[in-house]
């Protein structure tokens, strides 16, 4: 199969891609977050071709795209007044809302949940495309199972071409990580995955919230858990990735100290003249967390490489969208840090 590439400016995209969406095919979608691979989330046969396409396990639910707050009760029920008034603040926008499922979700896109994942993306041409699709778009980051998530349709392209219909090119993902995951579905609001809608704008809005322990911790791979992507390996390079915390210098000396040649060091971009000779590579500025968050998933991937042996990684301190990095990175070093302070 010919993988079309479709530019996101173009006038004829949407009914392009809404057509292939309809008759049961994949579209890589841009989003404000990452890119999505996109199928009619209502049509188990297309629903079980991105699990396919991406060796995603079956226990692993898709999220729902979505136009707009109108389209919640036809997927969802029990809605309570708190889901609309995050739709209300944050959408179209970074942040998935899980609900009470309606019948009308199949079971494949739910993995058998009786809760569906729901939320309404901040790009113009992907709302399009679900309005002219007539259906909602279920979406999974659009890599391959537990690689760093897409940014950019080249990064599609790398893990798809040849075998997904079409990609949507909608220039590199503002955001860069995936969207804020809260549950609504108990008594007390959760937070199953940090992202671009930060905790403290949710507590804002809901004056409560919880935040899940797969959130902060490893996650045994038979564990129960809310959000079942949360257990797997995730965001990560093929090589073990060691995050080393503490201040600039503490942390440069310990790098320094322990570098050997195929090691990699990601930091920021103020660190790079700290690193000089141990082939650093920066995703960002620190003093600018939003350019942290979206390059991470660029930098994953070049480091996903046969020949880097260890990658030694420096995360942002601190609250809001740095929070979302922290969990990605923590991920990606199956929580592996190093505090320089305590170790020689
Ligand atoms: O930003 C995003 O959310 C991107 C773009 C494409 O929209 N999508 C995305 O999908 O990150 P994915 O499949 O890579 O991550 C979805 C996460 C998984 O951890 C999954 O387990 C969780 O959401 N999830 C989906 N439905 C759920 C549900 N009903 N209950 C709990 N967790 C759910
Ligand atoms: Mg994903």
């Amino acid at each position: 199969m010919e993988t079309r590439i479709l530019p996101a400016d173009s006038p004829d995209t949407p009914e392009i891609a809404g057509e292939i969406i309809k008759n049961g095919g994949l579209v890589a979608i841009p989003t404000e977050t990452v890119y999505g691979l996109g199928a009619d989330g209502l049509n188990p046969e297309a629903v079980a071709k991105i699990f396919l396409a991406k060796g995603r396990p079956q226990d692993n639910p898709l999220i729902l795209h979505i136009t707009g707050p109108e389209q919640i009760p036809l997927y969802c029920h029990h809605v309570p007044a708190g889901a609309y008034a995050l739709a209300e603040a944050f959408w179209p926008g970074p942040l998935t809302m899980v609900l009470p499922a309606r019948e009308t979700v199949p079971k494949c896109t739910t993995a058998g949940l009786p809760t569906v994942g729901i939320r309404c993306p901040d790009s113009a041409v992907t709302r399009a495309i679900i309005a002219k699709a007539g259906v909602p778009i279920a979406a999974p980051s659009a890599n391959i199972s537990g690689k760093p998530s897409t940014t950019t349709a080249a990064h599609v392209l790398h893990d798809h071409n040849g075998r997904i219909d079409a990609v949507v090119d909608g220039g590199p993902c503002r955001v860069g990580v995936e969207s804020t995951i809260v549950d609504l579905t108990e008594e007390r609001p959760r937070l199953l995955r940090p992202g671009g809608i930060t905790p403290e704008q949710l507590l804002e809005v809901l004056g409560d919230l919880v935040v899940d322990k797969a959130v902060t911790a490893q996650i045994d791979k038979d564990a129960v858990v809310k959000a079942p992507g949360m257990k797997y390996r995730h965001y990560a390079p093929q090589c073990q990735v060691l995050i080393v915390s503490g201040s600039r210098e503490k942390a440069a000396a310990y790098i320094r100290r322990h570098y050997e040649p195929g090691d990699r060091v990601l930091c920021f971009r103020e660190e790079l003249p700290l690193y000089e000779g141990c082939n650093p590579l920066s995703y960002g500025l620190e003093a600018d967390v939003s350019t942290l968050s979206a390059g991470l998933f660029s930098a994953l991937r070049e480091l996903d490489d046969p020949a880097v042996h260890r990658v030694f990684a420096r995360c942002p301190q601190g609250g809001g969208v740095a929070y979302a990095v922290q969990n990605r990175l923590k991920k990606a070093a199956a929580f592996h840090i190093i505090d320089p302070e305590q170790t020689l």
